[in-house]
């Protein structure tokens, strides 16, 4: 289980002090939530940000576009040493090119899928990622409602893992606090992305673990299904 607590909801005004609380926090992945203000109606920052922040800690930065047209930013991101970067599923076409573009500039692949957004849309791609992002609210925006009609979503993902032996981390992104995150960890998520619920308490590292102590005690990943023993 991996808790990633979203940059999005820190203190713009305090940020690498809030990359210390976070590096002090126990949380495995730091969340970033680019957003271009076409793909979503907003605007957060860009890779000369995440540049400035990643002497300042080790920890596995998560890269979330919420862009129109990634390809212009991606060699950026690389560039600013991001480790895995995400792209929207509702991009279409552009899909395929930008996860060998991802692949090729030596960062992990991840795919996004919107509220709206079947979940049948990504079967094609299950095999070259190693991230789905099942998006539990409609993006552009931190503090909004977790959105139950997503869940089955999770189990939808988490059951094509384990019928077709696939190893995908499965995320979660949107209103995750600790209820909603042990539902979703319930439903087979691995990956729990949290703002507000995380970089809004005091304690960060409090925060981290009771997160995680939620998410774990439902249990992980199903395991699959044993082969049943060969008779004669
Ligand atoms: C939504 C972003 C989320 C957001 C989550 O557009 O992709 O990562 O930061 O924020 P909370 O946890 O506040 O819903
Ligand atoms: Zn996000």
């Amino acid at each position: 289980m991996i808790i990633a607590p979203s940059l999005l909801a820190a203190n713009y005004t305090r940020l690498a002090n809030d990359v210390a609380r976070h590096r002090a926090s126990g949380a495995e992945w730091l969340h970033l939530d680019i957003m271009d203000g076409h793909f979503v109606p907003n605007i957060s920052f860009g890779p000369h940000l995440v540049k400035a922040l990643r002497p300042l800690t080790r920890v596995f930065f998560d890269a979330h576009l919420m862009c129109s047209q990634p390809e212009i930013l991606l060699p950026m991101f690389a560039e600013a040493g991001v480790d895995q970067i995400t792209i929207h599923l509702e991009l279409g076409d552009q899909v395929t090119p930008l996860l060998w573009k991802i692949r090729s500039l030596g960062c992990q692949v991840g795919l996004a899928v919107n509220p709206p957004t079947s979940i049948a849309l990504a079967q094609p791609y299950l095999e070259q990622i190693d991230l789905l992002l099942v998006m539990t609210v409609n993006p552009g925006f931190g503090g909004q409602s977790f959105i139950y009609e997503c869940l089955p979503k999770v189990q939808q993902a988490a059951a094509w893992r384990r019928e077709r032996g696939l190893d995908y981390r499965i995320q979660v992104d949107g209103g995750i606090n600790f209820q909603t995150a042990a539902e979703c960890a319930r439903a087979g998520a691995d990956v729990f992305v949290s703002g507000t619920t995380l970089f809004g308490q005091r304690n960060l590292k409090a925060a981290v673990a009771r997160m995680r102590k939620a998410v774990n005690s439902v249990g992980s990943r199903p395991s699959p299904v044993a082969a049943p023993a060969r008779q004669g």
